[in-house]
């Protein structure tokens, strides 16, 4: 356990003693760096988010920005991270540091007031900055200073940024306007720029780990048959990739537990497969690695990504995670029922799938035995063209939903071919509605075909009175969406 170490903002530092519960917020704090403030403590806020060096997308490493409320600093053993105090570059004996550009862009454009948001506004900012692939081609706007007008998409600049790298950052009083208007006005990393430089090393590869204080554990295994022996000899462990929700139990409820398995950086939950009759996304992959690695080829997760939660938490957050919970609102089962997709569940005996339709047995409950674990997902080929993801939410942007609704529809010459539709929020599993389906499929795609269909949709599931929505607004909002498919595919061939 004394080996056990983690570098922040270059400097080496040993993780004992803190418990293995601990988040990376509280190590950081106790440690003086109080640059990282704890907001919410459950993800939402961003008031905490710090830069992780991490297996990079187009680079060898990419600085990703994650909420150090949730992340058991004993999960970033042999990692490197870089805190807010370690963006600006000290200055000689006596002389202030000089401002990290995103810093300077924040200052000058009076992007901060009370100053409690703004040290985790800039570490997302910061991760946005170093975007292997933002944008550069209206950079030279940025560079000059000019914050331009005549970009048409109003969630990325003119110098590429893209907002919704600060979807999970909350500002409550200084508004949203000047913070935008610094991340539209930063240019691109110099060449000189130390953190820039970094990318093209590779990150620190992940360490072995087992680090025990006060009789708990925390364990990350080299392979996944490893991860699986320990599996079987603690079928009472947690499993945890991004920790972006059992990071809330610890917090929130104060929940703990005597084993804590770490599975994020096991090679055979990280492949992502492309066969010719499916594509195969492995169960660790954080949900922004699978977004940009699949630039929207299956339009339906692209659809869904945008609409689950923030960027930080997709930086940390997986499929197999949001399965593996069994939660009746996962924005994904909707989704992964809707595309027909598959869960690989690996065991000591082996491996078997299991369509997702016939994953979920109950309340948070599924087929996965003791000791198993969902090594990757199953999407098969070809795909359905016509596509939605409807979440109906009281916040557009990082929120939980009332009920979701996923299509994936094949229409031919104006018959519907096959109808699949995934729903989340109305029943104590996620659940394909099938009535609707069998309504659609056979059927001219027409106004009377979709409204008997909408009808039958309304009536699925049991959906509840609860404080996000009523169960008469659920079942309305079923019907509804799917006559919003029907307006949109109808739009689209009249125009
Ligand atoms: Fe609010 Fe971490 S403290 S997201
Ligand atoms: Fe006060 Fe953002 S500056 S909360």
């Amino acid at each position: 356990m004394e080996t056990a170490r983690i570098t922040v903002n270059g400097n080496e530092a040993p993780i004992s003693p803190a418990a293995p519960h601990t988040t990376v917020l509280d190590f950081l704090r106790e440690r003086g760096l109080t640059g990282t403030k704890e907001g919410c403590a459950e993800g939402e806020c961003g008031a905490c988010s710090v830069l992780v060096a991490h297996p990079g997308v187009n680079k060898p490493t990419d600085w990703v920005a994650v909420n150090a409320c949730l992340v058991p600093v004993a999960a970033l053993d042999g990692q490197e991270i870089v805190t807010s105090e370690g963006l600006a570059t000290p200055g000689a004996p006596g002389t202030p540091p000089t401002l990290h550009p995103v810093q300077e862009e924040m200052a000058v454009r009076g992007g901060s007031q009370c100053g409690y948001c703004t040290p985790g506004f800039i570490c997302s900012m910061a991760a946005e900055y170093y975007r292997p692939d933002r944008c550069a081609h209206a950079a030279s706007a940025a560079d000059s200073g000019a914050v331009s007008a005549d970009h048409t998409d109003p969630e990325h600049g003119p110098n590429g940024f893209d907002l919704h790298a600060l979807s999970g950052n909350l500002c409550r009083c200084t508004g949203y306007r000047p913070i935008r208007d610094a991340a539209f006005a930063v240019g691109q990393p110099t060449d000189e720029d130390p953190l820039a430089r970094r990318r093209e090393q590779s990150p620190p590869a992940p360490a072995v780990t087992e680090y025990t204080q006060g009789g708990r554990a925390f364990h990350r295994k080299e392979s996944l048959a490893e991860t699986l022996r320990l599996l079987h000899e603690r079928p009472d462990a947690v499993v945890v990739a991004g920790s972006t929700d059992w990071g809330v139990e610890v917090n929130i409820r104060s929940r703990r537990a005597d084993c804590v398995v770490a599975v994020d950086r096991l090679p055979e939950l990280r492949e992502l497969l492309v066969e010719s009759d499916h594509i195969e996304i492995g169960a660790a992959l954080t949900l922004t690695e699978i977004e940009r690695r699949l630039d929207g080829s299956v339009p339906l997760l692209a659809e869904l990504f945008p609409q689950f939660a923030s960027r930080l938490i997709r930086n940390g957050a997986t499929l197999g995670g949001n399965l593996g919970t069994g939660s009746p609102i996962g924005d994904s089962p909707p989704v992964l029922l809707a595309l027909e997709a598959a869960v690989v569940l690996a065991g000591v005996d082996g491996e078997r799938e299991v369509p997702l339709a016939e994953y979920f047995t109950g309340y948070r409950q599924s087929v996965r035995r003791p000791g198993e674990l969902i090594r990757a997902v199953r999407v098969p080929l070809p795909l359905s063209p016509v596509v939605a993801f409807h979440k109906i939410a009281k916040r557009r942007f990082d929120d939980i939903s009332s009920v979701a609704v996923a299509f994936a529809l094949d229409i031919e010459d104006g018959t519907v071919r096959k109808a699949r539709i995934g729903l989340g929020g109305v029943a104590a599993t996620p659940i394909r509605a099938l009535a609707a389906e069998e309504a659609l499929e056979g059927e001219a795609w027409t106004a009377e075909t979709v409204e008997a269909a909408a009808q039958l949709l309304r009536a699925a599931g049991t959906p509840m009175n609860d404080h996000r929505a009523s169960a008469g607004y659920r079942s309305a909002m079923l019907g509804q969406s799917l006559l919003k498919l029907y307006a949109q595919t109808t739009e689209a061939v009249s125009s």
